[in-house]
């Protein structure tokens, strides 16, 4: 197993964001995690990233613990997040943006991941040296993924990358994500968009109030209409 989660807690002071929950990734695979506004989506992976603390619990990432490591080791190893609302650097250039993503590094072969990012994104190269506040909501989305993929993940994790996304680049993410993993990278997608990340994942886990409610194959998730229901909410079905 890539990514193995046990028992891992979140909480912030009596808020007790995520509670006690169990997740694998396996190499190769692509998983998602679903639930309403709330559920604990953005907190699980910020646990993982390293960003929040963990009370208790274990994270083992390619067969070491990482679960009391800071952030930066846990990029090291191959975690990359992309996260909720991109967090793009936009006072700084694109290719400062890039750079981000390779400080970390220790080997020194981060340029040939750099010149890669670029030939997948041809907007950010054309662009390269402008402020990535001129960048449309689109092309954020694809600093922020480029960003993550030049740490050279082995594992990279998304936080709602589809959210204000219009229809067409929404479609181009799902066909980016599918192919980033045909690539080798396995997916960890956090998304609202449940239709759309149920049809390019391979298992699924729906939390509600932090725990894991339902966890099965995407497909047996997908042909459960009672679950979008119950427990992803209002507005959250497949057209958000
Ligand atoms: N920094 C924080 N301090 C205190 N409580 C927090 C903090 N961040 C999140 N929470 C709470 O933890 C719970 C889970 O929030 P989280 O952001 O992880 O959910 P989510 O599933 O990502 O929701 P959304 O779909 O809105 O992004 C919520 O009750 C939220 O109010
Ligand atoms: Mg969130």
């Amino acid at each position: 197993m890539l990514l193995e989660v046990r028992d891992l807690d979140v909480r912030y002071g009596r808020n007790h964001a995520v509670k006690s929950l169990d997740l694998d990734v396996a190499e190769g695979e692509i998983v998602t995690v679903l639930g309403a506004n709330g559920a604990g989506k953005t907190s699980l992976l910020r646990a993982l990233q390293g960003a929040v603390k963990t009370t208790s619990g274990s994270i083992r990432f390619a067969g070491r613990e990482l679960a009391q490591s800071v952030p930066a080791e846990r990029v090291r190893h191959g975690m990359a997040l992309v996260p909720e609302g991109r967090q793009i650097f936009v006072s700084m250039t694109v290719h400062e943006n890039l750079l981000m993503g390779a400080y970390l590094r220790r080997d020194s072969d981060w340029g040939r991941d750099l010149k890669q990012v670029y030939d997948r994104f041809p907007n950010l190269a054309e662009r390269r040296d402008m402020k990535a506040s001129v960048l449309s909501g689109g092309e954020q989305q694809m600093l922020a993924i480029g960003r993550a993929l030049v740490s050279r993940p082995r594992l990279i994790m998304l936080d709602e990358p589809s959210l204000g996304l219009s229809p067409l680049f929404v479609a181009n993410l799902f066909d980016l994500i599918v192919e980033l993993n045909r690539s080798g990278i396995s997916i960890l997608l956090v998304e609202q968009n449940t239709g759309m990340a149920l049809d390019i994942a391979g298992r699924g886990y729906v939390l509600e109030l932090g725990s894991v409610v339902l966890a099965d194959e995407a497909q047996a998730l997908a042909g459960n209409s009672a679950l979008t229901q119950a427990y992803l909410g209002g507005g959250h079905a497949a057209a958000n």
